[in-house]
């Protein structure tokens, strides 16, 4: 067998088969024919191995309760050995129906009512509501954009902040949805320095750990005992292989205190085994996958060097922040003098196009468009000439 799932350049219609990129406009207050690039998944079919494990499994006909065991470990541990030089062990491993479902369960074992927990906007809005709808304090110690066109962490600011308001629990998004940072190993360690000495425990979000096109993904809790003692990392075949309805991530714990906190909470909220679907998807994701993921990487990293050509040479006053890592391309309107609100109404009304705004990620976020670049050339071509069209024409 050969994969068959290469030809990234064909334009699959998605529409009427319920996916929320398509087919959810107007129910979210969108024109009908807005040509959507806002949700983090792919235009993409997933590799075809997956596609036929899925179909094989389906065929079985019987979908009764079902679990992982050994094999489904040592697909998703030779991954991250293979593409992270991360060797989690099995007893570490907590399978969740997704990384933010995670987030929330995090939220629950390791703080209580009113207590502080940090962001670092502007940052993947789902980070500041499941704090806030817990009854937790959110607390953001926000990213600088520096000269370089690249965010970096204001490591005074956050030792401040976990200082100042008594701070138990971090977020890291590593890399970084927005704003396409790849934290380096050195910037890890100044902050994760500060989360030990100050008894924060740290969630870290990796699930854009695989979409890298300069420097590498370091696992946070790769780089010192310390912290891997005080860590919850999250990692998913979702948005590596287009799996996102799959419902499923692994969650990964060296700690057996924080390990137990945890599942105490998973238990508290009725879940136990997941989709056998799911498990099938990302067991075959990791063993057979990588072929279509080498080539969907670099038609990805591909198209993030045409963004930024494209926005440096034909939408002038429109910056394209450098993008390191992730597929989500954050975009600076602030120079074009456009005020939120009239920002807004030329990428939806008059570029027609369904971005996520800034705002939504933050305050600092004001300004900019996040646009999802995980589609075919030609789509993304199409959203560029439209924001572009709309800035001359206004
Ligand atoms: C940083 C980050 N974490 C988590 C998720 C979603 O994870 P899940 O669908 O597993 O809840 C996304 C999706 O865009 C994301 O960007």
């Amino acid at each position: 067998m050969t994969e068959r799932n290469l030809d990234f350049d064909r334009i699959i219609n998605r529409k009427n088969t319920d996916c929320l990129k398509y087919d959810f406009a107007v129910k979210r207050g969108m024109p009908a024919d807005v040509l959507p690039l806002w949700v983090a998944d792919m235009d993409f079919e997933t590799s075809s191995y997956i596609e036929d494990a899925l179909v094989e499994r389906a065929k079985m006909g019987i979908y009764g309760y079902s679990d992982a065991q050994t094999p489904y470990f040592e697909a998703v541990a030779g991954w991250m050995k293979r593409h992270h030089n991360w060797e989690p062990k099995e007893e570490w491993l907590i399978k969740t129906p997704g990384v933010v479902f995670a987030l929330a369960m995090a939220v629950k074992a390791y703080t209580a009512p009113g207590d502080a927990v940090l962001i670092q906007s502007p940052v993947y809005y789902p980070f500041s509501e499941v704090i806030a709808d817990n009854g937790r304090r959110v607390v953001s110690s926000t990213l600088v954009l520096g000269n370089d066109n690249r965010y970096h962490m204001d490591v005074a600011d956050f030792e401040e902040k976990l200082k100042a308001e008594n701070v138990k629990l971090f977020f890291l998004c590593n890399p970084h949805n927005p704003v396409g940072r790849v934290w380096t190993k050195e910037e890890l360690t100044a902050i994760g320095d500060l989360c030990v000495q100050y008894g924060v425990t740290v969630v870290s979000d990796e699930i854009h750990g695989d979409f890298i096109f300069k420097g590498e993904h370091q696992v946070f809790a790769a780089i010192k005992k310390e912290y891997e003692d005080i860590t919850i990392t999250c990692t998913a075949p979702s948005k590596t292989f287009n799996l996102a309805s799959m419902m499923m991530s692994n969650i990964f714990i060296a700690n057996p205190e924080l390990r137990a906190k945890f599942r105490k909470q998973l238990d508290a909220a009725g879940t136990s085994q997941l989709g056998v679907m799911g498990l099938v998807a990302c067991e075959t994701a990791y063993n057979k996958g990588e072929e279509w993921y080498e080539a969907m990487l670099s038609y990805v990293k591909a198209n993030a060097e045409f963004t930024r050509q494209y926005v440096e040479e034909q939408i002038p006053g429109v910056k394209m922040i450098d993008l390191e890592g992730t597929y989500l391309v954050w975009l600076d309107f602030r120079e074009t003098g456009l005020s939120v609100d009239e920002l807004e109404d030329l990428i939806i009304n008059k570029a027609k196009l369904w971005l996520d705004s800034g705002k939504i990620f933050g305050d600092c976020g004001r300004g900019f468009q996040r646009i999802n670049i995980a589609c075919p050339r030609a789509t993304l071509t199409e959203a560029l000439e439209r924001i572009r069209d709309a800035m001359k024409s206004r």
